[in-house]
């Protein structure tokens, strides 16, 4: 499937020129229309990159043929995308990656950012105890301490082949000097958060420089180029020493933010062990906490491994209601035992016994929804404001597999761009329980567990994941969607292997999302069928539509070992290989 968008350069401009001379030089530049393909679905012998912007993918492409391996792609992509698709690409940012190396060992990194030394627990209460709205959200005070810049350098330290990291980089700093022509897309989405980069940033910088944005547009990142080029030339200490911390300690100090120096000197990446688990003949390789992904998903999974989910047929009625109320028993387990490890004991084994999975069931009605009230307490409104992050998947010419998830947490972080060095802040702050039972952004409570405590790291459900099917690597994936991330990677995994799509069908199907509480089905607009709401509703669901819930990014192999790369055609995710 490819979409083909037509730029003219100028054309407002045209109109409005009275000039001959000037007229005469936009005519010239109207005339060198620059077409970009979207490419959503593509097939590879070798090796394929699928993520958020086709620009990324084809750098991520070309390291691949200049003998570059899915982690060096993989790095290239992540600093590409921090320039070409600043609402969740970034430097400012954390993420995960999962890695399944071409003779079957897996790693996983954590990069997720920390919370800063000064961090306390209730900073975001008021003298009542109350959540002040929006102070973990927007701003200074919701930035975390940037993982990605680290975690880069620590995966290629580790497992990359190009040993030049300058080759790597490059491409994003040439990017960002240069410009590159923003898509429809892109226009409207800087142009409406305009304000909140007005509101939390006191000079102009290049996201709101000459704007509104209008088609044809390039934008030039010249500042972030030089904070590119400082990381390029002195490795981690360009980013977390010198001119770079510098820079970011001056806005911290401008705006009542806490991160210091120390803060980030101090930071360090995590290589952690991958949460593995089976499903029938497939083994899953996900991420372990602080992200909740790979537990939840490890749980869903057992849950419904054992019904007929293929006989009861893609969103039928039953099939449904057994996903929703797995989610809704996961979800309320997520809420109260996840966290960071490092500073909560979380009950991994427990929560992953078969025994305890199968006694969470233990009250599940085939005939009616059980209230999550019944499940645990809290009832509140539905919050819900955006799915920002992003995933990029790579299988290389050996085999390795690359699963990465990074984000900025809500589109554009914080809104904060570091002034003079040109790049967005992250706001994952708010993936912290700011109070018990109190929701996030994306309407998830959480407990103790997830409280904030200095350098502790925030939860997560970026859920990375890789899949082997008989011992053999099968699937690539993973997503953007905060909350609804976890359901999305089950319903596309269970759409290939339960419902027998093919790979492009699978992501592109709408799908709902349940987590406990609110107590609500979120489904897709357009998703289901008049009859398949009323079911529901039936069986005691409340359901409510929303516009769109993730935006999946997969590779996989087929049975004689093409590769099928899918990108959402939700959004302007590329796929590319070869
Ligand atoms: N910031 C979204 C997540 O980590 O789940």
């Amino acid at each position: 499937m490819s979409k083909l968008l037509y730029f003219s350069k100028f054309q407002i401009v045209l109109f409005l020129t009275i000039s001959f001379s000037v007229l005469f030089v936009n005519c010239q530049q109207a005339t060198q229309t620059e077409k970009v393909e979207i490419i959503q679905s593509a097939t590879g012998k070798k090796a394929m990159v699928v993520s958020a912007h086709h620009l990324a993918t084809k750098v991520g492409n070309d390291i691949l043929r200049k003998g570059g391996n899915a982690i060096d792609a993989t790095i290239a992509v992540q600093y590409a995308l921090a320039v070409v698709y600043p609402r969740a690409g970034n430097i400012g940012g954390g993420g995960f990656m999962v890695i399944r190396s071409k003779d079957g060992k897996y790693d996983s990194i954590d990069y997720r950012e920390k919370a800063p030394k000064a961090s306390t627990k209730d900073m975001y209460l008021d003298s009542l105890g109350n959540v002040i709205p929006g102070l973990s959200r927007n701003g200074h005070l919701a930035v975390g301490v940037p993982g990605t810049v680290e975690g880069m350098f620590e995966v290629h330290k580790k497992y990359g082949q190009l040993k030049d990291f300058k080759q790597l980089i490059q491409p994003a700093i040439d990017l960002a000097a240069n410009g590159f022509l923003l898509t429809p897309l892109e226009i409207e989405r800087l142009n409406r958060f305009k304000a909140d980069f007005q509101k939390y940033n006191k000079s102009d910088n290049a996201f709101i420089k000459n704007t509104p944005w209008i088609e044809g547009d390039r934008l030039v990142q010249e500042e972030l180029a030089h904070t590119l080029s400082l990381i390029r030339d002195k490795g981690r200490a360009g980013f977390y020493e010198g001119e770079t911390a510098d820079k970011i300690v001056a806005e911290m100090k401008a705006g009542n933010g806490i991160i210091t120096h120390d803060d980030l000197t101090s930071y360090n990446a995590k290589w952690r062990a991958p949460l593995v688990g089976d499903y029938k003949n497939f083994k899953i390789i996900s991420m372990a906490p602080p992200s909740s992904g790979g537990i939840a998903l490890l749980q869903l999974l057992k849950i419904v491994e054992d019904y007929p989910l293929s006989e009861y047929g893609f969103q039928s009625k039953k099939a449904m209601h057994l996903m929703i109320e797995a989610e809704r028993r996961v979800y309320s387990d997520r809420a109260k035992h996840l966290g960071d490890n490092d500073f909560y004991k979380v009950p991994q084994d427990s929560l992953l016994d078969k025994v305890y999975i199968k006694e969470r069931m233990s009250d599940f009605n085939p005939q009616k929804a059980t209230p999550s009230d019944l499940v645990a307490a809290g009832s509140f409104a539905i919050p819900m404001e955006s799915f920002e992050t992003t995933h990029t998947s790579v299988i290389d010419v050996d085999g390795n597999a690359v699963s990465t998830t990074t984000t900025l947490n809500s589109n554009f972080g914080s809104k904060v761009v570091v002034t003079d060095a040109g790049f967005f802040l992250n706001n994952e702050m708010d993936d912290f329980s700011a109070k018990p039972g109190v929701p996030n952004q994306f309407g998830l409570v959480g407990n103790e567990a997830n409280a904030i405590e200095p350098e502790k790291r925030m939860l997560s459900s970026m859920t990375p994941t890789i899949v082997e099917k008989d011992g053999e690597l099968f699937m690539v994936l993973g997503s953007p969607g905060g909350s609804t991330i976890i359901t999305a990677v089950f319903q596309v995994f269970l759409n290939v292997v339960e419902f027998g799509m093919p790979l492009d069908d699978a992501l592109f199907a709408k799908r709902f999302h349940h987590q406990w509480l609110p107590d609500v089905v979120m489904y897709e607009n357009g998703g289901l069928t008049e009859a398949s709401k009323q079911s529901l509703k039936e069986l005691g669901h409340s359901i409510k539509d929303v516009k769109y819930m993730a935006l999946v990014k997969a590779i996989h192999v087929k049975p004689d070992g093409e590769l099928h790369g899918v990108g959402d055609n939700r959004s302007e995710d590329h796929a590319a290989g070869y």
